[in-house]
């Protein structure tokens, strides 16, 4: 199975380009609702005149050496890894679930529009990639939804308590193992049988949910953070701290309290 284009099983049943109009659609989908939700937000207007008045308050211009060092450092470091979520599990998680969509996307699009054709042949490389994707998106994602999210980590809510915000988290897990579970089934080979059908199904409806909801999820985070990140760090290296006091000068004495607990009252 982890070496099976399961695109390319479906190919046999139905045409590649119904599957390549559909990947097309799910793009429109992200841009879409991204788009609505900037409008709707203003969070990039907000986000522009911000950086405008906080250059106001620059303490040195940056040198385009200075920039790249601190661009290199945002994708390499805030970006790639997502420190902003500190040393720990929910960094681990996040990762895991972050570069399992990732490596699940590229996956499915090279599958889909080199290797459906009848007679291609698709390097175990892809089917790999996909469905170690997926199996790291099912891990990272449940991870976070059974353990860590806010409202069960912090809020003492059961973790069957659901609300509009886990609308991306939970079409992600599910698009993810509807897909692993549908290539399962279809290598068994079942002839047609219902159940690679059902699963298939569920898989479709799944991507319609994640990529049609970006407007009300919060699928559009993989876009703001980077720029966010990129801002706040080179908001530090001009000294204009985004318009925020400078650090305290003083030793960081919070008392023997502080060390009591770990810090989890969101
Ligand atoms: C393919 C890319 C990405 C995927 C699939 C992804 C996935 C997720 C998921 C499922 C959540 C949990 C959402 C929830 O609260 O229900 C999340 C939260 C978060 N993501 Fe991402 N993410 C991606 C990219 C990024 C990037 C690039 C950054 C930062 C630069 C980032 C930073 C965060 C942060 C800070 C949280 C909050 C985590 C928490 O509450 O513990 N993500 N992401």
């Amino acid at each position: 199975m982890i070496s099976t284009n399961p695109f390319f099983i479906l190919s046999q049943s139905v045409p590649a380009i119904l599957m390549q109009s559909f990947v097309i659609l799910m793009g429109i989908l992200i841009l879409v609702g991204t788009v609505m939700d900037i409008i709707h937000k203003k969070n990039v207007k907000y986000f522009f005149q911000n950086a405008k008045k906080a250059k106001l308050s620059a303490k040195k211009e940056l040198t385009t050496s200075e920039r790249i060092s601190v661009i290199s450092k945002t994708i390499a470091s805030d970006i790639a890894t997502t420190s902003e979520l500190g040393a720990g599990k929910r960094r681990l998680a996040h990762v895991m679930g972050m570069y399992g969509t990732i490596l699940f996307w590229v996956g499915s699009v090279v599958m889909i529009f080199f290797y459906t054709s009848p007679n291609a042949v698709t390097p175990a490389f892809w089917p790999i990639i996909w469905h170690v994707g997926a199996a790291l998106t099912v891990l990272g994602g449940g991870w976070f939804w059974f353990f860590l999210r806010v409202d069960v980590y912090s809020e003492a809510q059961p973790w069957y308590r659901i609300i509009q915000a886990d609308l991306f988290v939970l079409a992600l897990i599910a698009s993810s193992l509807f897909g692993l579970i549908w290539s399962y089934l279809q290598s068994l080979n079942l002839q047609g049988r219902w159940d690679d059908f059902v699963f298939l199904g569920l898989f479709i409806i799944a991507n319609l949910v994640l990529f049609g909801g970006v407007y009300w999820s919060k699928f559009a985070h993989m876009f703001y953070k980077p720029g966010a990140a990129l801002q706040k760090n080179l908001a530090e290296a001009d000294g204009s701290r985004d318009n925020l006091p400078p650090e305290a000068d003083a030793p960081e004495q919070f008392g023997l309290g502080i060390k009591r607990e770990e810090p989890k009252h969101y």
